[in-house]
């Protein structure tokens, strides 16, 4: 038997353990290069066919061919074979897949109030101002005529940051009218939303710090039935068409006269259940004709100019709204709430 062809034989063998013994890619990459590459095993006995014998070099010569497609195609097995059972870790990085869509979260329920209630504003001419929580004493209550030692000041549970109560957390978010008239002239068109502070006891009806939208229609010549008209409006924007609505008279130091404005149950469409204690109606804001005092504080001419404001709590009418029966769900973030809106 011819030389070469006996060291072929051997090459076979010699491959055929090697390749029974590679376990993982490297291992396998090792084998390929002994045997399969450039200068591996085949190549060099087919490098070896040149001293072959001119007769016998066909034959020897198809022999190789045969070893060689023989030793591949073994190898290609192999390697399908590792791929298989090392499961995709020879293909960990796949450009192709598709990427894993991340869940984007939703704006929380106070947002999406305020938000809504801002829309109807500024739909019909109103603007939108802020101002700090952090204020003085002058702007939460001396501008908007509650006179020192007033019981009104009591009423709102307040939280004071100095010693000589000059500085607090605001209790509503009326000082902001305040600011917004010292800064410009009539016509003033704002609505002013913004978190509030009271110290009360928490309760499935009162938090410490909470939401309000406070209101101011400025102009000469504005009178009472503006107010109800743009309140009346909104209502309808919001709560529906067919609500029905009344104005109680009340008081408010920086406004006179002053009203509250219920509208009829939108649950039980007026004829009393447990979301309006069976009443029929329901709160929803407190407004009042800027009391002259208030005009004289930030300099404007009370005999020249006359308007409305109004403020609502954002909260309350959200859980009316959304039928939560106990408003500290609103900040537990527990998104299975959170989810429902
Ligand atoms: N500031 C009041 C409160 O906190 C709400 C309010 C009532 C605001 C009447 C107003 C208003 O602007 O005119 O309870």
């Amino acid at each position: 038997m011819n030389a070469l062809l006996e060291k072929s034989d051997h090459i076979q063998r010699e491959f055929d353990e090697a390749l029974a013994q590679a376990n993982d890619r490297d291992e396998l990459e090792r084998v390929r290069i002994r045997f399969l590459s450039r200068n591996g095993l085949v190549a060099q006995l087919f490098e070896q066919l040149k001293d072959v014998p001119i007769e016998e070099k066909p034959s020897v010569g198809k022999a190789l061919n045969i070893l060689k497609a023989r030793i591949l195609d073994q190898f290609n097995e192999k390697k399908r074979l590792l791929e298989r059972s090392t499961g995709d870790r020879g293909k960990e990085l796949d450009l192709t897949l598709p990427g894993r869509p991340r869940p984007i979260g939703t704006r929380h329920p106070i947002t999406q109030t305020i938000d809504e209630i801002r829309q109807i504003f500024v739909s019909m001419g109103f603007s939108i101002a802020y101002g700090p929580e952090i204020e003085s004493d002058y702007y939460n209550f001396e501008a908007l005529n509650f006179p020192p030692d007033h019981p009104a000041r009591d009423m709102q549970d307040t939280f004071f940051l100095s010693k000589g109560k000059k500085v607090l957390l605001r209790t509503h978010t009326s000082p902001v009218q305040i600011r917004t008239m010292e800064r410009q002239r009539p016509p003033v068109r704002e609505i002013m939303p913004g978190r509030v502070y009271r110290n009360e006891a928490v309760s499935a009806r009162s938090l410490v710090s909470f939401h309000q939208i406070e209101g101011l229609y400025v102009d000469r010549g504005v009178t009472f039935s503006d107010l109800k008209g743009t309140l009346v409006a909104f209502a309808r924007q919001f709560y529906g068409k067919d609500v029905q609505y009344r104005f109680r008279p009340t008081f408010f130091p920086f406004t006179e006269p002053s009203a509250d404005m219920h509208i009829s149950c939108f649950l039980c469409k007026g004829s009393g259940c447990r979301m309006c204690k069976y009443g029929g109606w329901l709160e929803i804001l407190g407004a009042g004709m800027v009391h002259p005092h208030v005009f004289k504080y930030v300099g404007y001419d009370p005999e020249k100019y006359s308007g409305f404001a109004f403020g609502m709590g954002i909260e309350r009418i959200a859980s009316l709204r959304y039928g939560v029966d106990d408003i500290r769900m609103f900040y537990e973030n527990d998104v299975r709430f959170l989810r429902q809106f």
